[in-house]
């Protein structure tokens, strides 16, 4: 299983970000988590392609789209011009999964699926063996610097099980919401292997160091 840390710039500067995605660069973040909210969805805006388009340029960092949109089938071709790499969406949009799935897969990206922490986490077992990734929300949609929800663990158990029952073992699961150094390990001891963090990491003095710290937490947790 191979970690990966995915700094969300939710956290970041939104004046600034290209020189957050410097910083993230050069602390060794494995790729950069994109937050898209729409204010329906979920209570909050942030931003969409034309920023993500802009971001494209500055960097070859793998953009990891997350969008807590309600119809994410018709922005999907937006997002995959502007150049994000992964394009997650969530289970519980308007959007019919399917046909989204069958969108990201023609604009050839990959595909990630979320779902909220009130949402059963079967409600993805029927896609999985067309996802890249598997998003377990850790705490409610639409804000950073919220805690973790330690509830949340039996649903990565759960699924990292179902994986493997459908012979996708290694399938990425993404955690996102509450990631620090005192919660990492829990997330990856139940099965999480792509860890998101917005306010832990944008808040450490030395974000290398703390990217290194988050990893050798994980594998640990693991043993
Ligand atoms: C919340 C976003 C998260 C957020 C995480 O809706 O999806 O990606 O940035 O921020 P932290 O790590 O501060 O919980
Ligand atoms: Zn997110």
């Amino acid at each position: 299983m191979t970690d990966r840390i995915s700094p969300s710039i939710l956290s970041a500067d939104y004046g600034r970000l290209s020189e957050a995605l410097e910083r993230l660069a050069a602390a060794g973040a494995d790729m950069v988590h994109i937050d898209v909210m729409d204010g329906h969805f979920v209570p909050n805006i942030t931003l969409g392609a034309p920023v993500v388009r802009c971001l494209r340029g500055s960097t070859p960092l793998f953009f990891d789209v997350h969008l807590m949109i309600s119809d994410p089938l018709r922005y999907v071709g937006d997002f995959a011009a502007a150049g994000a790499d992964r394009i997650t969406f969530h289970v519980e949009a308007d959007s019919d999964v399917a046909a989204t799935l069958d969108a990201i897969e023609a604009a050839g990206k990959e595909a990630g699926l979320a779902v909220k922490p009130g949402t059963p986490v079967d409600a993805v077992y029927p896609y999985l063996r067309r996802l890249s990734m598997v998003l377990v929300m850790t705490v409610e949609p639409g804000f950073g610097g919220q805690s973790f929800r330690a509830d949340m663990l039996p649903k990565l158990r759960a699924l990292r099980e179902e994986c493997a029952r459908q012979g996708v073992p290694e399938l990425d699961v993404q955690v996102d919401g509450g990631i620090s150094a005192a919660t990492i390990g829990q997330a990856a001891a139940a099965g999480a292997n792509v860890f998101v963090s917005g306010s832990a990491l944008f808040g450490s003095a030395d974000m290398q160091a703390e990217i290194a710290r988050f990893k050798a937490l994980a594998a640990a947790a693991r043993q």
